[in-house]
């Protein structure tokens, strides 16, 4: 038997929206209802294109035709904005990170719990076959017991293709809280959860100016390290490496590769969601593809809010939760304390590892719902 689809208010229409709207298509257990912005005229602009309903963002909330609130405004509010739907009773689906702080962004994973609704956070591109056949090839022991994974994200800048991209040189942005959920997500998805970390954080003088559409040439005040190394601890003695930086004109550093006693597994693009698995063998002395085994296949942003519809239905916490996603903003601003401090910080958080996504289309509503 299906279920009636969770009715969707959009809050933040901005760059990334269009890739929501695209996924909602391909999304049965979700129904876009409304739009809201702060730029209300742009909500309304988004809103006509998709034939959907424009409202202030006060009146979304209040809304009771909208079960859960998808959140993709920018980082500074997403704490403010996801604490103001769980007020009113929403579920709650937000863009990463979760939040600017652990300090802030514990009182949503609470509000959620005690409001008795589902927190989600992206990335949910940890659904996807990419991460998903990886950690499979992991836990078949295709590549033996695991002693280390190496990670490195590396670009000039997303000035150079953010139409308005302030807020990635201020506090919640910068390659740590804007790239590292994607890595260190995929890391704890992979591994399980760290209990420790140390880190190196640095920043050039080299200025900083938008590069595209309207407001090109403004230049943009840099508040964040652009440039960060660390190493980190996973529970299960796993030990990662982590580059992010916004200071690298050009790299051949592999992406994401994990160290096995049988061999190594190259992981794809934790910020894509089916890109293919690769693996070498001591036994086959070749890298071969592997065909995907785990995951939503052919998915995009979006699959987080339906694995969540799909959560409720079954009366479990989501796969993308906000527990994972503290857990991850944790560790990245316990990397950041260490560079500060230039000492190893325990982490206060855990997480229980994500179960695996079996290798499917998309979530489904529960069919004993
Ligand atoms: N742009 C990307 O490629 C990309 C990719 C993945 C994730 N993200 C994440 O998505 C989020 C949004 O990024 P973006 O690139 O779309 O930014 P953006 O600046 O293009 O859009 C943000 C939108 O949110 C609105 N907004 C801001 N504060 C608000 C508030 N309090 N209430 C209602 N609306 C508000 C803004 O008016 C704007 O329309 C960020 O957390 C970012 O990390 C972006």
């Amino acid at each position: 038997m299906s279920s009636a689809p969770l009715r969707v208010g959009m809050v933040g229409v901005g760059t990334i929206s269009a890739q929501y709207f695209a996924s909602f298509e391909k999304l049965p257990n979700l129904q876009l209802v409304a739009v809201a912005d702060i730029n209300e005229e742009r909500a309304r602009e988004v809103a006509a294109e998709h034939g959907v309903d424009a409202r202030s963002v006060d009146d979304l909330f209040a809304s009771d035709d909208i079960d859960a609130v998808l959140n993709l405004t920018i980082p500074a509010t997403h704490v403010d904005v996801g604490l103001r739907a769980i007020e009113h009773g929403k579920h709650v689906f937000a863009e990463k990170p979760l939040g600017l702080s652990v300090t802030e962004a514990r009182p949503l994973v609470e509000a959620a719990d005690a409001a008795g609704v589902l927190l989600g956070s992206a990335p949910d591109t940890v659904l996807g076959t990419g991460i998903q056949t990886a950690r499979a090839v992991i836990d078949d022991g295709v590549i033996g017991d695991v002693l280390g994974a190496s990670v490195h994200w590396s670009a000039p800048g997303h000035e150079r293709w953010h139409p308005n991209p302030a807020f990635y040189y201020q506090p919640g942005g910068g390659p740590l809280l804007d790239m590292g959920p994607y890595y260190i997500t995929s890391l704890v998805t992979l591994f399980g959860p760290i209990i420790r970390v140390s880190g190196l954080a640095t920043r050039s003088d080299r200025p900083r100016t938008v590069a595209t559409g309207p407001q090109a040439g403004t230049p943009i005040p840099v508040a964040i390290d652009t440039h960060v190394t660390a190493l980190l601890e996973h529970e299960s003695g796993v030990s990662s490496q982590i580059t992010v930086s916004f200071e690298v004109w050009a790299t051949r550093s592999p992406l994401f590769e994990v160290y096995g006693t049988k061999g190594t597994l190259a992981v794809p693009d934790p910020n894509r969601f089916n890109d293919p698995v690769e693996v070498y063998t001591a036994d086959t002395a070749e890298w071969r593809a592997v065909p995907e085994t785990a995951g939503y296949r052919d998915s995009g942003r979006g699959y987080g809010l339906a694995e969540l519809a799909e959560a409720l239905h079954n009366n479990r916490q989501p796969r993308a939760s906000g527990a994972l996603a503290l857990h991850v903003l944790d560790v990245m601003e316990s990397i950041a304390r260490a560079a500060d401090e230039r000492s190893v910080v325990t982490l206060h958080t855990t997480v229980e590892r994500p179960e695996t996504v079996p290798l499917s289309d998309r979530p489904e509503a529960s069919e004993n719902s």
